[in-house]
């Protein structure tokens, strides 16, 4: 059950408050070899489902719940499992975990074992914590999240940080403290569906395309919203990446385009980029039925991988109420382009499409 909160109560997780030092600088974590664990994973789930009491989807393509599951006591082997069924589900939601009280550096060996922690150039982590921890608060005594939203939806769909060389795969989010009754879940959306539900001959124009990511836009709304006091540990990243990747350990497509990082396509004329990628982001936007809705209480922990799934925020619980989390971050492998067959008869299913929305 959500615990209420008490607007005037102390927050429950005082070493996880965030800290903001305007003079603070991080180093990148820079290239490595990223070996996906999922590939050493037993497709039967052994070790991540012994002792699961109910496992459920939240949505026929996206999201599954695993419930009698302790994130905080899975085996390496295990853990290898939880990267594999998250490839395949796009997300995995634990619920109680003990996760949220193992402390700094057991949080965060058990995220590392799917890669690197990425460091984060504005968002705040705790005072007395590592700087790979993101916090998330929002609170009447911390307004910048309300903030930084005013003026404009907070429905985007995005991957974090995907202007890395080496974007994030799987991201682990902790909730600490959730507004009482609803609101602030997550919505998760799986881009292997978006990119099949287009036409064969669009997705084929598709792949072998390349695009601009970049923190140029985030980085200004830092400056903008928060002056002398902005953080700015890092300088601007920008990467291209393929518009179409393909998973490491399923193979599986997916459309690689967000609306917060997602600058431009390259070699494409300003007019003719901004309107192919209004037309994917609308796409994205419009996809209900690729996505799921989480819905947080203390404790719960989410688990996406960020190569296959976009999410959003939906910041729709009152403004002062009390939201409390961390996400740890780690990154994964240099995107990859998926490969553009010729003449393989997939576009003559367009025809058969038509056929079938006439009957
Ligand atoms: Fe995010």
């Amino acid at each position: 059950m959500p615990v209420a909160i008490d607007k005037t109560s102390e927050p429950l997780y005082p070493r996880y408050l965030p800290h903001y030092d305007p003079l603070e600088k991080v180093e990148p974590v820079g290239a490595f070899q990223h070996d996906d664990p999922g590939h050493r994973a037993d497709p039967a789930f052994p070790h991540l489902l012994e002792g699961a009491t109910k496992v459920f989807e939240l949505s026929p393509h996206c999201g599954t719940e695993l419930q009698g599951v302790q994130l905080s006591k899975l085996s390496d082997e295990g853990l290898d499992e939880l990267a594999l069924l998250t490839a395949q589900r796009g997300c995995v939601v634990f619920r109680d975990q003990e996760y949220t009280n193992i402390g700094f550096d057991e949080q965060k060996r058990i995220a590392s074992h799917f890669g690197p922690l990425h460091k984060h150039g504005w968002m705040p982590h705790p005072q007395d914590g590592p700087v790979e921890f993101v916090i998330v608060f929002d609170s009447k005594d911390d307004l910048r999240i309300r903030k930084s939203w005013a003026g404009k939806s907070p429905i985007q769909f995005h991957v974090d940080q995907s202007p890395e060389a080496q974007p994030p795969g799987l991201t682990f989010f902790c909730m600490l403290e959730s507004p009482p009754g609803a609101g602030g879940d997550t919505i998760i959306s799986n881009m292997n569906r978006a990119f099949e539900r287009l036409s064969p001959s669009f997705r084929k124009r598709l792949e072998g395309l390349k695009a601009t990511h970049t923190t140029a836009n985030p980085i200004m709304r830092e400056i903008r919203d928060n002056g002398d006091s902005a953080v700015l540990r890092r300088s601007i990243t920008k990467s291209v990446h393929p518009v179409v990747t393909v998973h490491p350990v399923t193979g599986q497509k997916a459309l690689f385009v967000n609306s917060s990082y997602t600058q431009s396509i390259v070699g494409w004329d300003e007019e003719e980029s901004d309107y192919l990628l209004k037309f994917l982001f609308d796409h994205i936007n419009r996809g209900h039925d690729f996505c799921c809705r989480v819905r947080y209480e203390p404790g719960t922990v989410v688990v996406w991988d960020q190569r296959i799934t976009q999410h959003s925020q939906t910041l729709d619980y009152s403004a002062g109420d009390r939201r409390h989390a961390f996400r740890l971050t780690p990154l994964a492998n240099v995107p990859i382009p998926s490969k553009v067959e010729e003449d393989d008869g997939e576009c003559q299913q367009d025809e058969a499409r038509v056929m079938l929305n006439l009957c």
